[in-house]
């Protein structure tokens, strides 16, 4: 059968409902009201008025299209959960479950500023057919969403239908986020500022304010809470052939319990696995004796997430070895985190981490030579051992503002409100000849989550212990 002979209505609970005439009229009458009472704007719309205000003072008369984007096939009629494009929420406030397949938001030039426009697919009402035949938005299939009104007091803004935005953008130049949503890339022609504008919405989120500060402690506490929970669940994990899928789970219950989902696949890395830097295929033992690198974050409904890493000795007791690694990353992070302030080099923090690594490494008699000419780059022998960066920048998506350029972000200067992580590691591969026996196999990180204050910087994870005896209590505690 074709597609475009399938019935209206598709399979419900095995039995296929016809739309006759008669249906179609009785499924119209006898529904009572539903309005929304009490729609209040939350805490962010003030700020996404600031937002757009900075954005339409950038592109003067240029109409700009952010879409939401299209749902992510996962297969045949199955979908990924649904996030929007990160740009959007922030310049709508749209967020958590809200947030619906398909949305555009235009910011339409009307002389002296932009008029902010969101289209969306709103509440399929009683009156269509759609709210009983649309798989896709219709209300029975997907639940209630806002109608055009609820959604305009919610956000604030004028607020159409998706239906009316062809017509709309018929014609009409403007900058658009291309990529996201074929109705936006067919409807609106290439232009000039097309990349000017992928780069601006990026670099826009450097600079994290009091309300973004405070929303990624939210998400980092959430973590933390979620870190008791694996440790809790570790006796289980220990008992279940992939113990390391019990971690993953545990996390993953508090994200979706208290936040909106995961920030990005959790790494719930057992024994040698913490060496295989992006580990989430986690079906691994976890066995007594061995490491857990656990790499998690919450992101909450406003979608700004944590980005933890702990490593922790899962029958809560460090070997001598274990804790001699453990403590060179632990001065390494120190150091690093001691590097974040105003003026400093973004690159400054994973100097300064790395310095104390090679030195560590020197001392253990696995590099022969210099710190000096170990530290030049044409050299970097320790990179065998530390394999990553030390740090990227932290907030709505888990490696934010990665659109801006060099001299923006990797290669710039550090400013008073950007949102940081800081997680220097070093891994020693099973098969790793250079290390004596007992060091091999083990790989160690410690990530934290730091915002750059006036004095240096704020560590938000700062309570989430770090320090091997701390580990151990706080592993004790939960025991
Ligand atoms: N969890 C990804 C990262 O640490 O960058
Ligand atoms: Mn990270
Ligand atoms: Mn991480």
């Amino acid at each position: 059968m074709k597609n475009s002979d399938k019935p209206l209505v598709k399979k419900m609970r095995g039995h296929d409902v016809a739309p006759s005439a008669m249906f179609a009229e009785f499924m119209k009458n006898g529904w009572a009201p539903t309005p929304l009472t009490g729609i209040v704007q939350d805490e962010v719309i003030a700020h996404c008025t600031a937002r757009r205000e900075a954005l339409s003072a950038t592109f003067t008369k240029l109409r700009l299209v952010i879409p939401s984007g299209a749902a992510k096939q996962r297969s045949n009629d199955t979908d990924y959960l649904y996030r929007p494009h990160t740009a959007f929420a922030y310049y709508t406030g749209v967020q958590g479950v809200e947030a619906n397949p398909d949305a555009v938001f235009v910011m339409e030039p009307n002389g002296s500023g932009h008029t902010p426009i969101l289209f969306i697919n709103p509440r399929s009402t009683r009156d269509t057919a759609a709210f009983y035949t649309d798989a896709k938005n219709g209300e029975l299939w997907v639940g209630r969403r806002f109608t055009i009104g609820e959604a305009s007091e919610r956000y604030g803004i004028e607020v159409r239908e998706i239906s009316e935005l062809q017509k709309f953008l018929k014609g009409k130049k403007a900058a658009a986020l291309r990529g996201f949503d074929d109705l936006v890339d067919s409807a609106v022609s290439e232009h000039v500022r097309d990349a000017e504008l992928v780069e601006y919405v990026s670099v826009a989120r450097l600079i994290k304010d009091q309300y973004e500060v405070n929303e990624m402690q939210k998400a980092v506490d959430a973590t933390h809470r979620g870190f008791n929970d694996v440790i809790r669940a570790l006796p289980a994990a220990v008992n279940t052939p992939r113990g390391e899928r019990v971690v993953e789970a545990a996390f993953f219950g508090r994200a979706r319990i208290e936040g909106n989902d995961l920030g990005y696949n959790t790494i719930a890395a057992s024994g040698s696995h913490a060496c295989v830097l992006h580990w989430n295929r986690n079906d691994g033992a976890v066995n007594h004796g061995d490491l857990l690198l656990l790499d998690a974050g919450v992101e909450i409904d406003s979608y700004y997430t944590a980005d933890i890493t702990r490593t922790l000795p899962i029958n809560g007791k460090f070997t001598p070895a274990q804790r001699a690694l453990y403590m060179l990353v632990y001065e390494a992070q120190k150091a690093g985190i001691a590097a974040v302030k105003p003026g400093e080099k973004f690159l400054a923090i994973n100097k300064a981490s790395h310095t104390v690594l090679a030195q560590g490494l020197i001392d253990m008699g696995v590099i022969n030579m210099s710190l000096e000419e170990v530290m030049d780059p044409a050299v970097g022998l320790h990179k065998r051992w530390t394999l990553h960066g030390v740090s990227h920048m932290l907030g709505m998506d888990v490696h934010d503002c990665a659109q801006a350029r060099a001299d923006q972000y990797r290669e710039g200067i550090l400013e008073v409100g950007m949102c940081l992580t800081v997680e220097p590691g070093l891994y020693i591969q099973p098969d790793d000849e250079l290390f004596p026996a007992e060091y091999r196999g083990i790989g160690i990180r410690i990530e934290d989550d730091v915002v750059v204050t006036e004095n240096g910087c704020l560590n938000l994870s700062e309570h989430i212990p770090h320090h091997p005896d701390e580990i151990e209590a706080w592993m004790a505690s939960l025991r």
